[in-house]
């Protein structure tokens, strides 16, 4: 008999109705939350005087063989919709409906997943946290490696003015930085407790939501009732935040690829990360970074999906929340592998720092400093200074000659001096580096700086995440371990 249908529908089941509806395939995210969640609202039951403590206990150890045994030991019957109803009935065939068929009392399966997707959800949120801090140390280590390491900077994918690899990776880290801290900042409205909002209206049983709240290490409740069985946006939060931080991983991956090539060849994937050709002997392929890429544009695909099933959905709790879960899960978990990847990738990365000085040296990249030099030696104004060099770089390039070679000639139509020591700093590249030694800039002693303030910051975002994971454990340890 089906505990759940035998009621109101009479038993009736369909094979393939059940298949088609069941969440169970992705359930087994929130199975070990779910039996969390049993074991804190059934001792609270307890502590409330609502179920009898020689039932509770018996249900406590039920649940903690259950958990044991795992889910892929249980009876998956996917007419019984899901995980909570496959712990429920595993629990009745255990100690009998008469004692296990008290665990459901003032709660319903929709408090109860929200919950769960709650407590699934923070720990992962943390673990891709950490997996961040940890890509960014090794990025910032090999930073460390490239302070002089003189490179071309690019706008418009056009060489535009020297700078250094350190500086180029540095760029990588402020940016990730910022997806550290949406996912903290999400944690916040993640771990809020729905438990006791029942199907919709709470409860008349006397039930302690503090309680539960502080058993399963929630830092506050969800209040209102119908938005706590119906909220998801912590989920849209969380998808989002893992939207933009796949914007920023796939740019990495796109200079991964472009600056492997032949053309630009400044830096080398190792071969591990790469593939070859079946045709072409010769093949170094970036597929990883390439996978990484693709990879990296589902998450945004699951973030519209997600958007669209809540869009519109009336209060409170509709069956279609549930189709969220797998692509929230999938977002998740191809984050997770792809920040890998992309670790990976860069902790193995060969730079080429002879083709990324000559890069440094070529086009004109230097030209801005000219200008600003005869701002800073003449007097004149930045604009007219723009305009001097605009034409040294237009006669070089018409002469086939090096801005050196025209520079005199031009300052003297002009009615311009300039020291030649200064000319010729303005024109090395490595001199424009070292200059440019505002907040942020490229120096290697500014880089330096900015380096050690990013450790010192990601030492403790690494503290908070590890402080909620050590959290989550002992909650874990707890309750798992609980005797009434
Ligand atoms: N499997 C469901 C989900 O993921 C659990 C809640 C079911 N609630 C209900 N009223 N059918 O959303």
């Amino acid at each position: 008999m089906n505990i759940l249908r035998r009621g109101r529908l009479g038993n009736s089941i369909k094979e393939d109705v059940a298949r088609y509806t069941t969440s169970l395939s992705f359930d087994k995210e929130i199975f070990e939350a779910d039996i969390l969640c049993d074991i804190a609202h059934v001792i609270m039951l307890y502590e409330q005087g609502i179920i009898k403590k020689e039932d509770a206990k018996k249900i406590i150890t039920g649940l903690k063989e259950i958990y044991k045994k795992g889910m892929e030991n249980l009876n998956l019957d996917p007419s019984l919709d899901d995980i909570h109803m496959v712990i429920e009935s595993e629990l009745i065939k255990k100690l009998g409906e008469e004692i296990a068929g008290r665990m459901h009392t003032g709660r319903s399966r929709n408090d109860e997943v929200a919950t769960d997707l709650r407590l699934a959800l923070r720990e992962k949120v943390l673990t891709i946290a950490k997996s961040l801090i940890d890509m960014l140390k090794d990025i910032l280590n090999l930073a460390e490696e490239h302070k002089e390491t003189l490179t071309i900077g690019y706008t418009h994918l056009q060489h535009a003015q020297p700078t250094t690899f350190a500086h180029h990776l540095l760029s990588y880290v402020s940016a990730i930085e910022r997806d550290i801290l949406r996912l903290l900042d999400a944690y916040k409205r993640i771990n809020i407790s729905p438990l006791g909002c029942g199907a919709m209206a709470t409860t008349g049983f006397k039930i302690d939501r503090e309680r539960t709240k502080d058993l399963l290490g929630f830092d506050a409740l969800i209040e209102n009732s119908m938005d706590g069985v119906s909220a998801r946006d912590f989920i849209l939060e969380v998808m989002a935040d893992l939207s933009i931080l796949g914007t920023n991983l796939s740019k990495i991956c796109e200079e991964l690829v472009l600056f492997s090539t032949y053309e630009f060849g400044t830096i080398e994937i190792a071969n591990e990360f790469c593939s070859t050709s079946s045709i072409m002997p010769q093949k170094k392929n970036p597929d990883v970074a390439e996978i990484a890429r693709a990879k990296l544009s589902t998450l945004n695909g699951n973030l519209i999906t997600a958007l669209t099933i809540l869009k519109a959905l009336p209060n409170t709790y509709n069956r279609d929340l549930q189709e969220i879960s797998p692509h929230l899960w999938d977002s998740v978990y191809t984050t997770i592998d792809t920040i890998k990847m992309i670790d990976g990738m860069l902790k193995t990365i060969k730079v080429n720092e002879e083709r990324m000085r000559e890069l440094a040296n070529a086009n004109y990249s230097t030209a801005t400093e000219l200008a600003d030099t005869l701002v800073r030696e003449t007097g004149i104004p930045f604009r007219t200074a723009h305009g001097i060099v605009g034409e040294v770089v237009r006669r070089s390039i018409e002469e086939k000659k090096d801005m050196i070679e025209v520079i005199y000639d031009v300052l003297e139509k002009y009615n311009l001096k300039v020291d030649e020591e200064k000319i010729r700093k303005a024109l090395d590249p490595y001199e424009n580096v070292k200059m440019r030694d505002v907040v942020g800039g490229p120096a290697p002693k500014e880089v330096e700086k900015r380096i050690k303030a990013f450790k010192e910051r990601l030492d403790r975002y690494e503290k908070e995440v590890d402080e909620k994971l050590q959290k989550i454990n002992k909650i874990k340890e707890t309750l798992l371990n609980y005797e009434i």
